[in-house]
């Protein structure tokens, strides 16, 4: 399984981390940056990651910023992407279960390694429920449609 991994300077040492987290549990990591502490800007990374994975490059996704939140934007402004900003399991786990969410992305200023390895791991292995959460994701992407937003 191919994880799409992306941070600022704000979130590069959390995804450092949680890329070799992931490596070590034997997922394949495609790291799109950033590498240093030099002030970068969170939307092309969140949208570089939400790209791999709307495009089936990627599996899943991995997004760092500082608080989270920027980032989190930015991958779902990507067509096809559905990111979670998730700093506790259960948020991680429902996003999966009841919103098939495929990127998630976390706060390297807010939250510790131990639990957003915690929420990584929770959110790579559950399934997504399907049937009636099925169709209310549809209607989600009808809406964006109906709003003239599809960028196809
Ligand atoms: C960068 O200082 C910070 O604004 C960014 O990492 C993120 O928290 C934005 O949402």
């Amino acid at each position: 399984m191919q994880i799409a991994c992306g941070a600022d300077h704000g979130g590069v040492d959390l995804k450092d981390q949680l890329v070799a987290y992931l490596k070590e549990e034997g997922y394949q990591v495609l790291d799109l940056g950033t590498h240093g502490h030099e002030s970068v800007d969170y939307p092309q990374y969140g949208q570089a990651v939400a790209e791999k994975v709307a495009k089936k490059e990627a599996d899943f996704g991995l997004c760092v910023c500082g608080s989270g939140i920027g980032i989190s934007i930015a991958a779902n402004k990507v067509k096809g992407a559905r990111c979670v900003r998730a700093h506790d399991p259960y948020s991680a786990e429902m996003s999966r279960r009841h919103n098939n969410c495929n990127v998630i992305a976390m706060g390297g200023r807010f939250i510790g390694l131990d639990m957003a390895k915690k929420c990584l791991k929770v959110f790579l292995e559950t399934e997504f429920e399907g049937g009636r959460h099925q169709r209310r994701g549809g209607q989600l992407e009808i809406e964006e449609k109906d709003r003239g937003e599809s960028h196809e």
